[in-house]
């Protein structure tokens, strides 16, 4: 059994990711391959020709269909051998496997599972990443851990004073409590840290010019499996949200994660950055890009080393946790349950 959920969607790609030509990736332990055709759909279909098994991603695309760089099996957008070298006869059993797309806010997500339960209503919003209003910078970088080790550490931000001191960690983050709730029916795990009176990391001292002391808001909505949302709202200290109407006063940072396995010990750790200040300014864009990329690699180096000891460690090891784990916690528990709803029925014995 997996340790992600099946039935489940997640995100594969950008969609700058997917052009011409086509594009490999690993998806929850399945090799797919991806293509946009002339009308400008996405189609994913499994990595893996039916006849000898040659990866179709190193294959040629023609009108919208995959011709096996081997031996030139050609499949269709629905995954079904369309033509086959030296036989006017296809066999029946000729198809590889499509997995259904949906394409919004900037991502493209792939359902992984039974295809018959693929909901496209189901699929978390992150509106900011194309919205008018937000300019967005992002990244993807590979984790060779397993994708629960970056839900911890996404979900419990104080490690920013200790892992990313000197970018976006100040004292105050360690220091203030967090509020944890939980929505059972949405499966949705909310976590709160607001600062009224804090240092102004690097991070938000250059992108927004604020050169004193600030209030500084960390609202976590995590979606699971994959989306993670961080709404950071930062403004002078003693600036407070008014208690109607638009929060003017304030920078807003919608810092959004793509948490994707690849396998059972490596992750796709999707990083994007939206901001509703300075939307024009290269200089911004650059100086966000370059710190957020630098604060996701000290966060790689870290969970690469702890998948390590993870895995060499004694099954009984016990962890230790306290009042800032509240939010992992939570996020374990409805990873769990979704992986037990998720799995299919075993088949009746004697089924084929
Ligand atoms: Fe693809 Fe032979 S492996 S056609």
């Amino acid at each position: 059994m997996p340790s992600w959920p099946m039935n489940q969607w997640y995100v594969a790609a950008y969609s700058a990711d997917i052009e011409a030509g086509l594009f490999a990736r690993t998806i929850c332990g399945e090799p797919l391959v991806f293509y946009r055709t002339a009308q400008g759909e996405v189609v994913a279909l499994a990595d893996r020709c039916v006849h000898r098994r040659y990866p179709l991603s190193l294959s040629h695309l023609e009108d919208d269909r995959v011709i096996c760089g081997y031996h030139g099996f050609t499949y269709d957008q629905r995954g079904q051998c369309v033509a086959a070298p030296g036989q006017k006869r296809i066999p029946r059993t000729a198809r590889v496997p499509a997995f259904t797309v949906v394409e919004q806010d900037s991502l493209v997500w792939v359902w992984i599972g039974d295809r018959d339960r693929a909901d496209a209503e189901l699929v978390p919003r992150a509106p900011w990443l194309d919205a008018a209003g937000y300019t967005t910078v992002r990244g993807m970088e590979p984790l060779k851990a397993r994708y629960g080790l970056l839900v911890d550490n996404l979900l419990d931000l104080s490690h920013e004073t200790y892992l990313h001191g000197g970018y976006i960690g100040t004292p105050e983050v360690a220091e203030t409590p967090i509020t944890t709730e939980v929505d059972e029916e949405a499966n949705v795990v909310y976590v709160s840290r607001h600062m009224d009176d804090a240092e102004c990391p690097p991070f938000y001292a250059t992108s927004t010019g604020i050169e004193c002391r600030i209030t500084r808001w960390q609202d976590i909505e995590y979606h699971p499996p994959c989306l993670y949302l961080l709404h950071s709202r930062i403004a002078p200290a003693g600036v407070h949200p008014p208690e109607d109407g638009p929060d003017d006063e304030a920078f807003h940072v919608e810092v959004v994660y793509a948490i994707t396995p690849e396998t059972e010990h490596s992750t796709h750790d999707f990083w994007m950055v939206a901001r509703d200040f300075a939307l024009d300014d290269q200089g911004v864009s650059k100086f966000l890009s370059e710190q957020n990329r630098t604060v996701v690699l000290q966060d790689v180096a870290a969970l690469d080393v702890l998948e390590r000891v993870v895995e060499s460690e004694k099954d009984d090891y016990q962890e230790l946790s306290i009042n800032i784990d509240t939010g992992g916690l939570a996020a374990r528990r409805l990873l769990k349950k979704l992986v037990e709803a998720g799995t299919p029925e075993p088949s009746p014995v004697g089924s084929t």
